[in-house]
C-alpha cells in the first residue's frame, strides 16, 4: 500500500474503510497512527494483529474535539477539562475513567481510557468526517521505531492497512505526553512535548512523574522504540574515544550527535541534529531509522542534557539503547 496524497476523495475513502472495519494510517503532529473505529472491537483487533502487539496493552482513542470526552469517559474531573482547554488540539493524552460502553479491546480490559485530540489538519479532517473515535497506536511494529513520515508506515505495515494518508513529516516527532487523571493525583506516564511544568502551571497542583504506574503502558517498558542495530547512549567525550576505538577495529558505526566535534571519516555515518530539543525531536526517529537501515555494527548516540526540555528525548533514547 503506497501513501496517498490528502484530498477530499482520499479522506472520504479513508472514512469508508474505517466504517467497514478496516485499518487506516494517518498523520498526527506527534507520529503516524494506525487507526481503527474505536467502537468496533473486530476492527480494533486488527491493530493488534498488524502491530504484533500484546492484546492487553491499551490504545489511545483520538477524538475530533473536547466536546466528545463524555462519549468515552465517565466522572471527568475539572482538571481534565482545564487541560483540554489549554492543550487540545495537541500532543497530550489524558487517562480517564472509561464509560462502560468503551470496548475492552480498546482499553486492554482496564477501567480507564486514553483520550487525545491531535493537532494535525489531516487527522482533524479525518476525525471530523468520521464522526466517532479512532483508536490508534503509533503505526509501527510493536517495540520498533515510531513512524514520522508516511513512507515509514508503508515500509513497515504497508501490507496490513487499507490506506495510508500522507500528511508529510510530523511536526512534533515524539509521542504525546500521557497524564493519568483517573485517580486523584495527576501523574505523567510518558513525557512528551508538553512538559510537567506546563501541566503544573495549568492545574495549579503537583503532578507526579510515575515511572512505575500500576497501569500497563508499553511506552513504559524498558526496551521500546528500539532500532534493530545495537545502539549506545554516551556523553560527547566518550563518544569521541569510542568512535576512534571502534573505527580502529574496522567497525562501521552510526553517530547521532548534536554538539560533539567529530571528524568525518569513512567508517562513520554521522548525522548531526539540532542542539535545541524542540528541533531535535522531529528529526529523532527518522534519523534513527535511517541509521538502522544501513546495516551498521553500532549506533552511538550523544547523550542530551538532563533537564526538562529534553525529558521526552531522554525517555525515548533510554528505551532505544542498551
Ligand atoms: O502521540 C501519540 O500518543 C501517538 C499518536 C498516534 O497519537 N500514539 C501513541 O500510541 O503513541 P501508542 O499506543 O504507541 O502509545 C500509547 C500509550 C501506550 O503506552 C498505552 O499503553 C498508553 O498510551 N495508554 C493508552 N490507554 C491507556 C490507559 N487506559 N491506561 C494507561 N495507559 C494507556
Ligand atoms: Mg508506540
Amino acid at each position: 500500500m503506497n501513501p496517498k496524497p490528502v484530498t477530499e476523495e482520499s479522506i472520504r475513502h479513508a472514512v469508508e474503510l474505517l466504517r467497514q472495519g478496516q485499518l487506516v494510517a494517518f498523520p498526527t503532529e506527534t507520529v503516524y497512527g494506525l487507526g481503527a473505529d474505536a467502537a468496533n472491537p473486530d476492527a480494533v483487533a486488527k491493530i493488534f494483529t498488524a502491530k504484533g502487539r500484546p492484546a492487553d496493552h491499551p490504545l489511545i482513542v483520538h477524538i475530533a474535539s473536547a466536546t466528545q470526552i463524555n462519549d468515552w469517559a465517565d466522572s471527568v474531573p475539572e482538571a481534565a477539562l482545564r487541560l483540554a482547554e489549554h492543550f487540545w488540539p495537541g500532543p497530550l493524552t489524558m487517562i480517564l475513567n472509561k464509560k462502560s460502553t468503551v470496548p475492552a479491546a480498546v482499553t486492554g480490559g482496564q477501567d480507564t481510557v486514553g483520550l487525545r485530540v491531535p493537532a494535525n489538519p489531516v487527522a482533524l479532517q479525518l476525525l471530523q468526517a468520521f464522526g466517532g473515535g479512532i483508536a490508534a497506536p503509533s503505526a509501527n511494529r510493536f517495540g520498533h521505531i515510531s513512524p514520522t513520515q508516511a513512507d515509514h508506515v508503508a515500509e513497515e505495515l504497508g501490507d496490513s492497512v487499507g490506506c495510508i494518508l500522507d500528511g508529510g513529516p510530523c511536526s512534533v516527532g515524539v509521542e504525546s505526553t500521557i497524564i493519568d487523571l483517573s485517580d486523584g493525583i495527576p501523574a505523567i506516564l510518558r513525557p512528551g512535548r508538553i512538559t510537567r511544568s506546563q501541566l503544573k502551571a495549568v492545574l495549579q497542583t503537583d503532578v507526579r512523574l510515575s515511572p512505575q504506574s500500576k497501569i500497563r503502558a508499553p511506552g513504559m517498558m524498558a526496551v521500546h522504540y528500539a532500532p534493530n542495530t545495537m545502539a549506545l547512549l554516551c556523553p560527547a567525550d566518550t563518544l569521541i574515544t569510542m568512535t576512534d576505538d571502534l573505527c580502529a577495529q574496522g567497525k562501521h558505526i552510526g553517530i547521532l550527535a548534536f554538539s560533539a566535534e567529530i571528524a568525518e571519516i569513512p567508517c562513520l555515518h554521522l548525522l548531526r541534529l539540532p542542539a535545541d530539543a524542540e528541533l531535535y525531536e522531529p528529526a529523532l526517529y527518522s534519523s534513527l531509522r535511517a541509521l538502522d537501515n544501513l546495516q551498521l555494527d553500532t549506533i552511538l548516540i550523544e547523550q542530551p542534557p538532563d533537564n526538562e526540555a529534553w525529558a521526552a528525548v531522554n525517555d525515548r533514547l533510554n528505551k532505544a539503547t542498551v
